[in-house]
Parts: C-alpha cells; structure tokens; sequence
C-alpha cells in the first residue's frame, strides 16, 4: 500500500496550482490529500479553492504577530495537527521562517515560474518574473519545482521543464503558456515525493524510475 500524505498547502493568490494539485489527486495521480490550506492574505482566490473542496483553511499572517516565534509556534501546531508530510508553496509571497525550514528540511516544495537560479531570487515573483525575462531577451524560460532552504529560490531542485519565448510574447502571453506547465510538473513532482522516489545527495535530487 502506497502512503498517503497529508499536504499543507501555503498561497497567497488565485490558487490555480493548487486547483491543477487537487484535480491530480481527483484521478488518483497523487496519493496524498490537501489537508489544510494556510494563507497570509485574507482575500485570496485559494480561501475559495478550500472552500469549495471542504478543505480546513487558516488565515496566518506573519505581521499579525509580534514576534516570528510566535507566528512559527502557531503554524507548526496547525501542521502537526494535521500530520503534515509535505508542505507545498504554491504562490506564497512570504519567507518560511527557518525553525520551519529545518523541522521540514526537504519536505517543503516550492514553483517557480522561471528556470532557476536565471530570473529568481528577492523581489522576482509572479509577473516580475516574466517581464524580466522578455527585458532581458531571453529565448527559453520554464518552470522550475524545488525543495525549499534557508535562501530565496535556491534549495535543490526536483524537476525543470523549459517553455520557448515567442517574438511575439508579452510578459501576459508567457505567462499564461508557463502556467499550464507549472500545473502540469506541480503535480508530478508532488506524485514523486509521495512515492518515495526522490532522493537528494547534496544540491541534487534524484529520481528513481
Ligand atoms: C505561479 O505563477 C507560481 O509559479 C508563483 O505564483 C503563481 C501562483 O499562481 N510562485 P496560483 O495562485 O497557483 O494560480
């Protein structure tokens, strides 16, 4: 029997990827449910997602806090609650606080909408990210899905798929083009890691076939 894990979703926004995660699931290419949803803003789209699909939400914003710890304390008894395996980033804009990072070390998943370590880091996020890239002239883009470490978009990375730049690409085109790859690796880099089939030695993630 394959293990389901219990996945914490954290996002700030719409929730698309979260969406393209759960219909995997629905058609049993996930053995894992979403089981809390955990978000910083308390209008976002992902509130409606969990709404939708019944799933437990919490609305945790970092600056609602006085101190980190407390946030931290906060959010690791939401996540022990729910017997957490796998927390996954999906559009969240706020930094894990480390005391997270380290009790979840190669258990957190990020999406980034760029091949990293080109068009990431501080302050390169959503459609910065693309309008960056068509700045800079850059032929291919993509999306990258990694682990998650202390430094912004740099922990080991589990899978990259390219996406070409069009002449005719504005930031929105790409963007849209790139989307339906992330939803697309998302899911299979999440399928992977609840079959056990990723193993990381040092920077690198390995697959087993
Ligand atoms: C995606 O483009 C993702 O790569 C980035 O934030 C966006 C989230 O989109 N990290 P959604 O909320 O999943 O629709």
């Amino acid at each position: 029997m394959v293990k389901v894990f219990n996945i914490a979703i954290f996002a700030s926004g719409r929730g698309s990827n979260t969406r393209a995660i759960l219909e995997s699931i629905d058609r049993g290419k996930i053995h894992a449910r979403i089981s809390v949803v955990i978000s910083n803003k308390s209008d976002a789209g992902i509130f409606n997602v969990a709404v939708e699909r019944k799933i437990p939400h919490r609305y945790l914003n970092p600056s609602d806090f006085g101190l980190e710890e407390e946030y931290t304390n906060v959010v690791l008894s939401v996540l022990d609650e729910h017997d957490i395996g796998l927390i996954v980033l999906a559009g969240y804009l706020k930094k894990i606080p480390s005391t997270i990072i380290s009790r979840y070390r190669n258990r957190i998943m990020n999406i980034h909408p760029a091949l990293l370590p080109a068009f990431g880091g501080v302050g390169l996020y959503g459609m910065r990210v693309h309008n960056a890239v068509i700045d800079h002239g850059a032929k291919v883009t993509g999306v990258t899905v990694h682990f998650v470490d202390e430094e912004y978009d740099h922990g080991p990375i589990i899978i990259q798929e390219p996406v070409r730049v069009n002449d005719d690409d504005t930031p929105e085109s790409l963007s849209q083009r790139v989307l339906r790859v992330e939803h697309e690796i998302y899911s299979k880099a999440i399928a992977l890691f609840a079959e056990g089939r990723l193993t990381i030695h040092g920077r690198r993630v390995y697959i087993q076939q």
